[in-house]
């Protein structure tokens, strides 16, 4: 902690406090503002957390400046290129790259834990069968707090570490499985020989009537989206994790907390919608109109994709993406109607880079702009998008709950408010409140 305080004169009542501020190791320093209320009765006020730093972390960090991610300050893009995601697993799990017998030791472990209890079957056939695949996910999900009682004590680190390796090992065939639900088609069991993708795109798209062998570079890319999801520090869903976790909820009913804020279209339900906004601008064939939309105040639409809350430059996942969409395309054929899809992103990504409203507000291409356009290409559904993410960044949510119940600062998450409403006033009984 450095020694520099800032200074808080309260011009009301012209006291003074010292506020100590805490450096880190990089990205902006903090102003340590718990004894404000306790000495001077003041809240802060920062809806949305523009300014809040909401806890300590040594998982992720980014400069959204200049366009940097980095997992335990590995750069994502090094990440991406040599890495796979198991391995990204173990890293933000444990904070460091593994060794090849760790590695090997760890995937042993999560291959013993890809089967799901089989009563859990049952849920699924409880939801209706259009079903959007995201809220059997929420569901399957905080059931599973009802079957794996051994691993809900969050004060015994060994429990918490196998609830992390239960839900990461668990959630392809939790995700998977919510798809064959939607068409009909019978659970696919987990392959304990595959790798973790390629297993998880065996219970997709096999069938018990066929041997199934995914496009390696299907894998690699589905990998790679793994990857660039993992994790990305205290985002909405994140956040929502660790307060559902502050109160000392079990970790699988934090979890599906996290899933039902990842949903939103303002978060990782962004990833359907660019597809849908870039499917409706195929089809009238022109960009523009939708762009004047997304830049008029009367009109709610906004260019999905588009714009981030921390990154003022590009965000690196998009460009990695982006690369892996050429590759994933050059592999169709020239008229396929993924590529045109794919034309129209990269035009609309031209248009609105050059244009001023994009260019003062600093939006740019966020990671969802093109990972929807591989998934497209590879076969998964659109609903199947968001629940994708939510697979990925599994391991990210698990990372920082077992972070925060290590911390020893760690208190229940409970903001205050700037309160609005009504002065105090006296009941009335209903006869005499008038019609
Ligand atoms: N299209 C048009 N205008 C936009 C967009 C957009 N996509 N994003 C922001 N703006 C404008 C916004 O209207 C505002 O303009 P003004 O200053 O004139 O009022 C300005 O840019 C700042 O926007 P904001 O809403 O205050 O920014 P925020 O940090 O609260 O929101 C965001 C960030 C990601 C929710 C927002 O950019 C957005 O809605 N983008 C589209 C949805 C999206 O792609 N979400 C995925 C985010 S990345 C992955 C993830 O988190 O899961």
């Amino acid at each position: 902690m450095s020694k520099d305080t800032v200074t808080l004169t309260d011009n009301r009542s012209g006291k003074q406090i010292e506020l100590p501020i805490h450096d880190p190791t990089l990205g902006p320093s903090c102003i340590d503002i718990r004894s404000l209320y306790r000495e001077l009765g003041y809240f802060t006020y920062d809806p949305g957390f523009l300014s809040t730093a909401s806890c300590r972390s040594a998982i992720t960090f980014i400069d959204g400046e200049k366009g940097i991610l980095m997992y335990r300050g590995y750069p994502i893009e090094q990440l991406a290129e040599f890495s796979t995601y198991p391995e990204v697993c173990y890293l933000l799990l444990y904070g460091e790259l593994p060794t090849r017998g760790q590695l090997d030791e760890f995937m042993g472990i999560i291959r013993e834990h890809t089967m799901l209890h089989e009563a859990l079957r049952n849920f699924y056939s409880g939801f209706r069968h259009d079903a959007h695949p995201m809220a059997i996910m929420v569901g399957i999900v905080g059931a599973l707090s009802a079957f794996y009682h051994d691993s809900t004590n969050v004060h015994d680190p060994r429990q918490r570490e196998i609830s992390a390796y239960r839900m990461i090992a668990k959630m392809p065939t939790i995700a998977a499985w919510s798809y064959k639900y939607s068409i009909g088609q019978p659970f696919i069991y987990p392959r304990n020989d595959l790798s973790y993708t390629e297993n998880f795109l065996h219970m997709m798209f096999g069938v018990p009537s066929e041997d199934y062998h995914p496009d390696p570079l299907h894998v690699r890319a589905l990998d790679l989206i793994f990857i660039l999801h993992a994790d990305h520090e205290q985002n909405a869903s994140t956040s929502t994790v660790r307060l559902t976790g502050s109160s000392e909820a079990n970790p699988f009913a934090a979890i599906a907390a996290g899933i039902a804020s990842l949903w939103g279209p303002a978060h990782g339900g962004a990833n359907e919608a660019v597809i849908r906004m870039l499917e409706e601008i195929t089809a009238t064939g022109d960009v523009k109109p939708f762009i004047e939309r997304a830049k008029d105040k009367n009109d709610s639409f906004r260019l999905m994709g588009f714009g981030h809350r921390v990154y003022k430059n590009y965000d690196p996942r998009a460009r990695i993406i982006r690369k892996m969409c050429h590759e994933v395309l050059a592999e169709l054929d020239d008229n396929n109607e993924h590529r045109a899809l794919f034309e129209v992103a990269l035009e609309l990504e031209r248009i609105a880079l050059e244009d001023p409203y994009f260019i003062e507000r600093k939006l740019y291409p966020n990671v969802d702009f093109y990972s929807g356009i591989i998934l497209r290409a590879l076969g998964i559904p659109m609903n199947m998008f968001t629940v994708i993410f939510a697979l990925a960044r599994t391991v990210g949510w698990i990372s920082h709950w077992n972070e925060m119940m290590q911390d020893p600062e760690s208190r229940i998450g409970r903001p205050r408010q700037l309160y609005v409403g009504s002065q105090p006033r006296d009941y009335q009984p209903i006869d005499l409140r008038g019609d």
